[in-house]
């Protein structure tokens, strides 16, 4: 890639009052990721990871939003909102800072692809003073259009300000723009609000460029790559999106799912080769799963970590800190959390597994609890190597099972036990004969009276 420098300003004053949301609409997520970082993550992938973020509430939210894809990223807050022209020059200081490229990013329009805004910035470096990204459309009505001569862009209209022969234009503006830094200030400074909404209009410097004799070009992108989210229906067809496409992308890198349309993932997930995903699989943030292990039906993962040919579910739940080892398996209506299963242990029915450690090949009886909550602190669970733990036992931590110890079924064990050792921490069974049958009769007899 080019070394020319680049700042990235992303947009995100809007109100988002259609969002219907307590939540700044910038920071509703898309795979689990704010829709802002989405675009910080693609801005950075292509150079672009000085970052600017123009806020108009939230400054501080949205920038720890921002932060994890971009060290530098820094907010300005516009606190009247007076058009994308006037947001942008929100970031003066940025600007004023001379990169030779500046990247302009919509933080609602959470799909655009690293490649675009690459493809963008290399029109940059062949002369152009500035780049807009557009789409085509069926249906441009409400979008800028794209007025162009010999391969050059002359102007962007928008749509209350087109005459009816530029409403046909199909060629749309995505709003997104690649500006030669240099110049942006002088651009921007240029930018008047005579038109029919009273605003400044970023697009209005494509006309200032021109005018000082600088080249201006259009690059298309696909519609879905400029989708601006400003209601909750148009930010679930961004996830529809966004998941079809990364279930695409798993599926070519060597991940096969029997109802694709049906696993959901996060923005971060990572899925080795030849693992097998069931229907229904929903990844929150934070899972790696390596090659060759099988999540069956509705399993639900977060922050978990799933060694080569380890099992989970199905209806398994993995929370965060659950840590699989190879040939593991967690089966069905199992909870893990914060806790290591070693290597080809079992946990198979039923079972809640907290703040605990688990040997290999270790047993884990259906219906096993580890007790880790007083309900002040959290305490640790150790179950060693090759332990069988008998179903329906409850272990109440700190306590530690020994390597090969055996817990008889049903037990509710409070003290640790040695390796080898045998534990019964329940009552011993009493039979009576015959007391079944007389009992019976008794009843019976009593009922006629
Ligand atoms: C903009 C484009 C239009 C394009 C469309 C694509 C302009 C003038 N128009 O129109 O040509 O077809 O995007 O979706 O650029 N924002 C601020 N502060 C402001 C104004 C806007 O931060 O004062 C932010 C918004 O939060 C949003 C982005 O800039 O993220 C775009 O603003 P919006 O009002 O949605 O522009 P459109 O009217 O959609
Ligand atoms: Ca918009």
């Amino acid at each position: 890639m080019t070394t020319r420098s680049c700042l990235s300003i992303i947009l995100a004053a809007g109100e988002g009052t259609r969002m219907k949301s307590a939540l700044p609409k910038v920071l509703h997520p898309i795979a689990g990721l704010p829709m802002v970082a989405h675009v910080a993550r693609a801005a950075a992938a292509a150079g672009g990871g000085d970052i600017a973020v123009v806020v108009g509430r939230g400054a501080e939210t949205v920038e720890a939003a921002v932060r994890p894809f971009a060290a530098k990223a820094e907010s300005f807050v516009q606190a009247e909102r007076l058009g994308t022209g006037h947001a942008v020059l929100a970031a003066r200081d940025a600007i004023a800072r001379g990169y030779d490229d500046l990247l302009v990013v919509f933080a609602d329009t959470p799909l655009v692809a690293p490649a675009s805004l690459i493809a963008a910035r290399e029109k940059l470096a062949d002369g152009a003073a500035v780049v807009v990204i557009g789409f085509r459309t069926p249906n441009p009505t409400g979008y800028g259009r794209l007025i162009e001569k010999g391969g050059e862009l002359t102007a962007i209209r928008e749509e209350r300000d087109c005459s009816a022969e530029e409403k046909k234009i199909d060629f749309c503006n995505g709003g997104l723009m690649a500006v030669d830094g240099k110049i942006a200030l002088e651009l921007l400074d240029a930018v008047g609000n005579a038109n029919a909404k009273g605003e400044y209009y970023l697009t209005d410097i494509v006309e200032i460029a021109r005018a000082k004799g600088r080249k201006v070009v259009a690059t298309e992108v696909p519609f879905e790559q400029v989708l601006g989210i400003n209601n909750r229906v148009e930010l679930a067809e961004a996830e529809a999106i966004w998941q079809k496409h990364k279930r695409r992308e798993m599926m070519l890198a060597g991940v096969s799912m029997i109802q694709p349309e049906t696993v959901v993932f996060a923005y971060d997930t990572v899925i080795g080769q030849d693992t097998v995903l069931e229907p229904g699989v929903f990844f929150a943030p934070g899972v790696t799963i390596a090659a060759n292990a099988r999540i069956r039906a509705y399993s639900h993962l977060e922050g978990a970590t799933v060694g080569p040919n380890a099992e989970v579910g199905p209806f398994a739940r993995l929370r965060p800190g659950a840590e699989l080892s190879e040939k593991s398996k967690v089966g069905n209506f199992c909870e893990v959390k914060k806790a290591k299963v070693g290597a080809g242990a079992k946990v198979n029915h039923l079972s809640y597994i907290g703040d605990a450690v688990i040997g290999a090949k270790a047993n884990i009886g259906a219906g096993t609890i580890t007790c880790n909550y007083d309900g002040f602190n959290k305490f640790i669970t150790e179950i060693g190597a090759g332990a069988f733990i008998g179903s329906n036992s409850a272990l109440v931590a700190p306590i530690r099972i020994g390597d090969g110890a055996y817990v008889a079924s049903g037990s509710v064990l409070t003290e640790s036990v040695p390796d080898d050792a045998l534990a019964f921490g329940r009552a011993r069974q009493k039979t009576l004969p015959e007391r079944g049958r007389q009992l019976r009769e008794r009843l019976a007899s009593a009922a006629k009276k």
